[in-house]
């Protein structure tokens, strides 16, 4: 992705080419500037009532380990503690890290369209991330869920909802993956 030709510089190219990354170069991450330009980008997606649910929070390397302290801690509790030494060491390599919220609404619509606009920020910072050569995954996993990671990084889980954790870097590698033939995924109606 670092190499892309020009061509594949079109919007048409990065959503093409864009892909989840799993595996990161031990490079230091991008300069925080190209994050927080993506981030302020992103913003600029659909959102029904400009309610503007969104919340970015970037951890540092304190909490950063924390949160890898606390994904071994869970991994030892479920399975034991080989298997957390591993997950502590893979997750201690992943360089860039950064969460997304969505406010709490006590109104399920509006609740809904707020979920429906962060993950058009999320699609968008993926992309914008991508066309500056830089990968990155969302991930939902357990460690997410827990109030233990809520309290970590003083997220109040009354107030707003993790969208999503997001790890970035540049990809040591970048899987394949397909989709469906579109005919399939369409209906024309009369
Ligand atoms: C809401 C959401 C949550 C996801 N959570 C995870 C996750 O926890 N672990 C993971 O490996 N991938 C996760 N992914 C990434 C998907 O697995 C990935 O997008 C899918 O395999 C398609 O691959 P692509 O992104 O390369 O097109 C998530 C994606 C979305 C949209």
């Amino acid at each position: 992705m670092n190499r892309q030709s020009k061509a594949d510089r079109s919007l048409t190219g990065i959503i093409r080419s864009r892909r989840t990354i799993h595996n990161f170069k031990e490079e230091p991450v991008p300069e925080f500037e190209k994050i927080i330009k993506a981030l302020d980008l992103a913003r600029w997606a659909p959102n029904h009532h400009l309610t503007e649910p969104w919340h970015f929070y970037l951890p540092g390397k304190e909490t950063v380990n924390r949160i890898c302290y606390l994904k071994a801690e869970i991994t030892r509790e479920a399975k034991n503690e080989r298997a957390a030494e591993i997950k502590l060491k893979r997750w201690q390599q992943i360089p860039g890290w950064l969460i997304l919220t969505c406010a709490n609404s006590p109104d399920p619509v509006r609740e809904r369209e707020d979920y429906a606009a962060c993950c058009c920020v999320a699609q968008n910072l993926l992309l914008l991330l991508w066309a500056e050569g830089i990968g990155a995954k969302w991930t939902t996993g357990e460690v997410t869920k827990e109030d233990r990671f809520y309290d970590l990084v003083h997220i109040d889980r009354q107030k707003e909802t993790v969208v999503g954790l997001f790890w970035y870097g540049f990809a040591a590698e970048i899987p394949a993956t397909k989709r469906k033939p579109v005919a399939v995924t369409v209906t024309v109606l009369p």
